[in-house]
């Protein structure tokens, strides 16, 4: 079991793995063109790489086979042990996973809504299989039967991909996913946040406090 945390931004990346809670991190284009648009993408996941521990997720932007396999190696070269390449799902998306995994680079399949879709990447040696909770639920469907079907089927076959849910809206979608058999939810910093945050904890500690501070002193 793992919690990673999506997100580019390296300063709330350092903040929040002094938790000691976080095992990885995942990015993709559209956190990172928001994030910062001007960055240097080297420059900018060297800086996560230096604050965090685990595996760091950088997804392709190419569109062909060959592009793909190239530019997958130029983000390999930043650090082998960590880097693990975001690919997205389609037939060249396999086709290059499948290169992937025969040269020993750890791969994240992504865009995923559907457990066959899962199924066909941990078959092709995926090593992580990443379902997108809120998008699933944009079309209208429950998240929670992808998930666990894709959890049984891996468990039923053996395969070692782990589940990786992310595309979190809120903070129940990272309770459901881990119920319906996530291996590692990704959350952004707000949800995490959130995970920690309960009113009724923060008010029974500031009632021990008071009475600890307001006891009667000896004189
Ligand atoms: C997961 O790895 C993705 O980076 C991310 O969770 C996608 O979420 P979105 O649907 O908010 O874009």
């Amino acid at each position: 079991m793992a919690l990673f945390i999506d997100s580019s931004e390296p300063k709330e990346i350092k903040d929040l793995f002094a938790w000691g809670v976080l095992s990885g991190v995942t990015t993709n284009p559209l956190i990172i063109a928001k994030e910062a648009p001007d960055a240097d993408l080297g420059e900018r996941i060297r800086e996560i790489l230096a604050v965090s521990t685990g595996d760091v997720s950088v997804e392709l932007t190419t569109e062909t086979e060959a592009e793909m396999i190239q530019e997958s190696l130029h983000y390999h070269a930043w650090d082998a042990s960590r880097i693990t390449i975001k690919v997205p799902f389609s037939e060249t998306g396999l086709r290059v996973l499948h290169q992937l995994v025969r040269r020993g680079i750890k791969t994240n399949v992504t865009c995923l809504m559907a457990m066959n879709q899962a199924y066909l990447s941990a078959l092709a040696g995926a090593t992580y299989v990443s379902i997108f909770s809120g998008r699933v639920r944009d079309m209208g469907y429950d998240v929670r039967p992808v998930i666990s079907a894709t959890r049984s089927i891996l468990d039923r076959e053996g395969l070692p991909s782990k589940i990786i849910v992310g595309s979190m809206r809120h903070m129940m979608d990272v309770n459901e996913a881990l119920e319906a058999g996530a291996h590692v939810p990704t959350v952004t910093p707000p949800i995490l946040r959130k995970m920690v945050w309960n009113p009724r904890t923060i008010e029974t500690i500031a009632e021990f406090n008071n009475a600890w501070r307001a006891r009667p002193k000896k004189k």
